[in-house]
């Protein structure tokens, strides 16, 4: 055990919250889970678990067995009852549970939040690590990998076509931006009124700023170090958490509601079945930008490492995982199929 006290959800805290326009919400579990016990993350055993190798989702498209085992795999993930914690509506009310605060600290009545912090990646690396096997066992096919739309090149700069049928649809989207219309990756509410080509070129501008020149330091790119206890949240993201992270849930959430939901907002952006294709390629970034590094690519802070939260796993049960337990993703059996990185040399 730690002798310090760590960032951390408290279980048996789970209350009503708001989202971030204030509206009420409430997303907790039907049953308290401090009543379940809990067993701490092994990895999967690389003598049973093949690599599960996550692709572009434009390049998916094109797959037609993927598409149609990846489309089932989701809709049998909508017909779980609430009270299964692998359901794809509890799978987003974890998203909602640790945007809004509806958690406590242990040790600590401060509310647990994971955005615009050093928690973001890590968390949602977590997060769609467990979604990934969730449905892979849905469908019985332990190779199953999200595809990740590769929004920061060109040939992935708009809405993946897999996500516009059957169990992938949402119908909480902006209309205007559905394709063929270019992703705006630093989108601010207002049309960038560019055409095609130029959009294009001033995303892949955009990206070598938010993944090299303007994320130079650790804290930079990973965000701010929130702490424990009530005045450790602090606020400040990480460049790519920003932008374009923040930017495209906007982009893509419906403009006609108050939040731009599902994408728009936090609490209602997990709803959406791009959420996971989206964070796929965050999780993405996040390697590349720690190859581009080499050293000194992960904060070395104890509190850091050691903060854990918990998961339901593909057989329901409930997984205590630290931080320190998903940093190298080979360990955790998955990779990502090789792509260009064109921004990598388009220093504006
Ligand atoms: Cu937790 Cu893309 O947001």
């Amino acid at each position: 055990k730690p002798s310090h006290v760590v960032l951390s959800p408290n279980l048996t805290t789970c209350h009503p919250s708001f989202s971030d326009g204030n509206k009420p919400v409430y997303c907790c579990p039907p049953k308290r889970e401090s009543a379940e016990p809990f067993i701490d993350f092994q990895f999967p055993d690389p003598s049973t678990q093949p690599i599960r190798v996550r692709r572009p989702a434009h390049v998916m498209d094109k797959d037609k067995d993927f598409v149609a085992k990846y489309n089932k795999a989701i809709a049998i993930m909508k017909s779980l009852p609430h009270d299964d914690p692998r359901s794809f509506m509890r799978q987003a009310d974890i998203h909602c549970i640790f945007s809004t605060g509806a958690y406590n600290q242990q040790h600590s009545n401060s509310l647990m939040k994971i955005h615009r912090s050093w928690m973001f990646f890590p968390w949602h690396r977590m997060m769609i690590y467990f979604h990934e096997r969730i449905l892979g066992s849905l469908i019985g096919d332990d190779t199953f990998a999200l595809p990740f739309w590769n929004w920061d090149s060109p040939v992935g700069m708009h809405v993946p076509d897999m996500f516009l049928n059957g169990s992938f649809v949402d119908t909480e989207r902006d209309s205007s931006h559905l394709p063929p219309q270019v992703v705006d990756v630093n989108f601010d509410e207002l049309e960038s009124g560019l055409g095609y080509e130029e959009q294009k070129a001033y995303n892949v501008g955009f990206m070598y700023t938010q993944m090299i020149s303007a994320a130079k330091k650790p804290e930079l790119f990973m965000g701010c170090p929130y702490k424990a206890g009530a005045d450790g949240y602090c606020n400040a993201p990480g460049t790519v958490e920003d932008a374009p992270h923040n930017t495209l849930h906007y982009w893509m959430g419906s403009n006609l509601n108050p939040e731009r939901e599902n994408m728009g907002a936090f609490y209602s952006a997990a709803r959406d079945p791009i959420f996971y294709s989206h964070h796929s390629n965050i999780d993405r970034l996040w390697e590349v930008w720690r190859e581009l590094r080499s050293t000194n690519n992960v904060p070395e802070d104890a509190d850091w490492l050691d903060t854990h939260f918990f998961f339901h796993n593909e057989k329901s049960q409930l997984i205590r995982v630290k931080i320190s337990d998903v940093l190298d993703i080979t360990k955790l059996r998955y990779t990502f199929d090789w792509v260009e990185n064109p921004w990598i040399n388009a220093r504006p």
